[in-house]
């Protein structure tokens, strides 16, 4: 190789590395930016979904504190991987509903699905809620978790703990219907 070669080659190498570092960053901050609170409610489908967060135990209604982010619920965090695919999936999903204007009727939806269909994630859960059986908790807590780290119960975190997202959804959602 001749020295001008050489020059190209180390230009050309640093050139793909620039741009590699500059599409990892873009990366990075379009997932920091589309994971806010205030990114997801930003569509008129997901007030509901916020206002009944903002008052439920993870929102910051109670002591202005955020608990859980959607997006600490709702993507899986089980691996970076599967968290970024399922984010770009649903993020299609929901902006093509967005702007095709169609009216939802949240209601119907709850009705018709099927009651196996886990909206949330576990594994969102279990990374906050490291110890369900930590000395202090009240023994109805203790016993049912027990039973669930024994694998005595089919139920998970989310079917016991339907209301920690949003309170009663179906409740607001029929409330919202009716005004
Ligand atoms: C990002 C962290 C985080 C995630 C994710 C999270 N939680 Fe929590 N959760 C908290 C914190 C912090 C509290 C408030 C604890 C307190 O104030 O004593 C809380 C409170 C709760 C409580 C109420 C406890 C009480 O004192 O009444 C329940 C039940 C609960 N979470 C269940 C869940 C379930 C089920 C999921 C998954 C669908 C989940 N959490 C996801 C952090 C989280
Ligand atoms: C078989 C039902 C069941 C399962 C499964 C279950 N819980 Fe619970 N959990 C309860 C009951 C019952 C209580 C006590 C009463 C209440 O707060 O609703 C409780 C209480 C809690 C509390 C409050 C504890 C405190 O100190 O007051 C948290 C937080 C919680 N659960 C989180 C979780 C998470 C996270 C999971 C999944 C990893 C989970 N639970 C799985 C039934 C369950
Ligand atoms: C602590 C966990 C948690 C957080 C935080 C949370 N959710 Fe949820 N979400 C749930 C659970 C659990 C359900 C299912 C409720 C039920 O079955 O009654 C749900 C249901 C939903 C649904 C209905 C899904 C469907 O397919 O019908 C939407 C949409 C939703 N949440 C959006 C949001 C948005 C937007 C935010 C943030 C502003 C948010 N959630 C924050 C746990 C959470």
């Amino acid at each position: 190789m001749g020295q001008t070669e050489k020059k190209k080659a180390v230009i050309g190498l640093v050139v793909v590395f620039l741009v590699a570092i500059f599409l990892s960053l873009t990366t990075a901050s379009i997932v920091k930016s589309t994971s806010t609170v205030d990114f997801c409610a930003s569509c008129d489908e997901m007030q509901i979904f916020y206002d009944t967060w903002e008052k439920s135990i993870h929102g910051k209604a109670k002591k202005g504190v955020i608990k859980a982010k959607c997006v600490d619920c709702h993507l899986p965090h089980n691996g970076i991987v599967t968290y970024l695919l399922d984010k770009a999936k649903f993020g299609i999903h929901d902006y093509t509903v967005h702007i095709s204007k169609k009216e939802l009727d949240w209601e119907a939806k709850w009705k018709t699905r099927k009651p196996d269909v886990q909206m949330a994630y576990e594994s969102g859960c279990r990374k906050c809620h490291k110890n369900l059986i930590a000395p202090g908790i009240p023994l109805k807590a203790f016993k049912a978790h027990r039973k669930y780290e024994l694998g005595e119960t089919r139920k998970n975190c989310i079917s016991c703990h339907k209301d920690a997202g949003h309170g009663d959804l179906l409740k607001a959602i029929r409330e919202r219907k009716s005004v």
